[in-house]
Parts: C-alpha cells; structure tokens; sequence
C-alpha cells in the first residue's frame, strides 16, 4: 500500500512539473502579445528603429571620438560631452529626435552653439544610416 502511495506522489510530481513548464512557455509566449498595444502606439508617430549599442560604439569611434572624444567626455574646442548627465540636450530628447539632431548637426549660428565650434551633419560623415545612427544613440544611452 505504501509503495503504491508513494508510486502515485512521483507521477504526481512529474505531472506537476509538466505542467509547470508548459506553463512556462506558455508565459514567454505572451510577453511580446503585451507590449504590443505600446509598440503599436510607437508605430503610429513614427517608424520606431532599434539601435544596437554594441554596433553603435564602434560607429562612434569611426564618426564621432574625434571631435567628442575617445571616452564621448568631449574635447575642448571640437565637440561636448555626450554623456547624458552631462547634457540636459540629450536626456530630453527622444531617440527619433537625436537622430534628426545628428543629420542636422549644429551650425554657429544656432542659438543652441554654446562652444562656437560647427557640428557638421552627421558628424561630415553622410555615408552613415539612419540604423548607424540609431546604433550610436543606443550606445550614447548607455555612458554613466
Ligand atoms: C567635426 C567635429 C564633430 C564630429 C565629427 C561630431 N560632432 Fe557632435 N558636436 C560637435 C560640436 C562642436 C558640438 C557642440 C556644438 C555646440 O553646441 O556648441 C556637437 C554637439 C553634439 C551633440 C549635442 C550635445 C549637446 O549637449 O548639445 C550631439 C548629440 C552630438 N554632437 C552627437 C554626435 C554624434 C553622434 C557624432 C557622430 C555621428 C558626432 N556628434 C560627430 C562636433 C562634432
């Protein structure tokens, strides 16, 4: 009889983590299904990209360390900081918005010009992409 109860306790187990793990899958499953009403927000204002900081970094070594800087601290009389505790500019814009920042890039006679220095379009690189500039956002996201 014993054996017989405790028979029944291991299928219960095994019956138990079935379930578990189905149900496991099942979770992961929906999780895309509940960010969608977002995405779909995102969608309707813009064409939402995804930037990829790792891609980014070396976009911003190749475009942009040499008038911001190897560590994007900024160098005197080329480009400022890009560290977002650094620039109020950065942490109030949208990724969309920086990237149209970065195409645009900043004359002298913008208002906006603290240092008198240009920022020209794109860094004067205009081979880069709006997905290499939504890569080099992503990795200006991640400086603390
Ligand atoms: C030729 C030098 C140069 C290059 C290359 C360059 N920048 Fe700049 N950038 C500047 C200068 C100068 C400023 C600051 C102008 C000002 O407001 O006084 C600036 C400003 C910025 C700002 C605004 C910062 C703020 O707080 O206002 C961002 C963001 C930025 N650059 C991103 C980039 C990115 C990303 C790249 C690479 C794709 C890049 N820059 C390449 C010179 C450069």
């Amino acid at each position: 009889m014993d054996r017989v109860w405790r028979h029944s306790l291991v299928l219960m187990l095994v019956a138990l983590l079935a379930f578990g793990l189905a149900g496991c899958g099942g979770g992961g499953e929906e999780e895309p299904a509940a960010e969608a009403p977002a995405a779909q927000e995102q969608a309707a204002a813009a064409p939402q990209m995804v930037g990829d900081p790792e891609r980014g970094k070396q976009i911003y070594r190749q475009s942009c360390a040499a008038c911001h800087g190897p560590d994007a601290k900024g160098i005197q009389g080329l480009g400022k900081s890009l560290y977002p505790a650094d620039s109020e500019f950065i942490r109030g814009k949208t990724d969309d918005e920086l990237v149209e920042f970065i195409k645009q890039g900043r004359s002298t006679d913008d208002p906006l010009n603290t240092t008198g220095v240009a920022m020209p379009p794109k860094g004067g690189n205009p081979a880069l992409t709006d997905q290499d500039l939504y890569d080099v956002v992503a990795f200006i996201r991640t400086l603390e």
